[in-house]
């Protein structure tokens, strides 16, 4: 896949945000702490490596294998990224960072965050490149 071989050359790392902005966006301080978040299409788990120290525990998904091999290596719990949402886990943070717009069923992703999200308390991170357009590098 291409993704797989920027990563691999160490050229697609992407900056979405700095921890301060991670911070301004959840309104928290620097020593906040929950316990769950999930980071949906993590990729090499860059910007997951912003938000992991303030959580207990980090699950993360990919569909490309070599990234899933890259996360595991970071000590990230790596889910099966069409299986995750059968856990029933609740989590404190879903992240789905410039995702959507890259997977073939985006409707049923948000319906499943969504119903994956600690009730009341829970918060979903989106980021999307607008306009969408749709690149779907594996599925339908
Ligand atoms: C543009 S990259 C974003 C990576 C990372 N979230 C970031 O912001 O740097 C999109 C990633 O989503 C992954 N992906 C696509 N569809 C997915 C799905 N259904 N579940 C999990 N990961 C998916 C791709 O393999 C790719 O690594």
């Amino acid at each position: 896949m291409f993704s797989d071989c920027c990563r691999l050359l160490g050229r697609g790392s992407m900056f979405v945000f700095s921890h301060r902005q991670f911070t301004q966006l959840l309104d928290v301080d620097h020593s906040w702490k929950a316990d769950l978040l999930l980071d949906i299409g993590a990729g090499d788990g860059a910007v997951t490596e912003v938000m992991d120290r303030h959580f207990r525990s980090v699950h993360v998904t990919e569909i490309s294998p070599i990234m899933r091999r890259v996360l595991a290596g970071k000590g990230y719990e790596v889910l099966d990224a069409h299986k995750w949402m059968e856990k029933k886990e609740l989590y404190d943070v879903i992240s789905c960072l410039n995702v959507l717009d890259r997977c073939d069923c985006p409707l049923a992703l948000l319906e499943n965050m969504k119903n994956s999200l600690k009730i009341g308390t829970g918060r979903l991170i989106l980021a999307m490149v607008l306009p969408v357009k749709q690149y779907v590098e594996s599925g339908k």
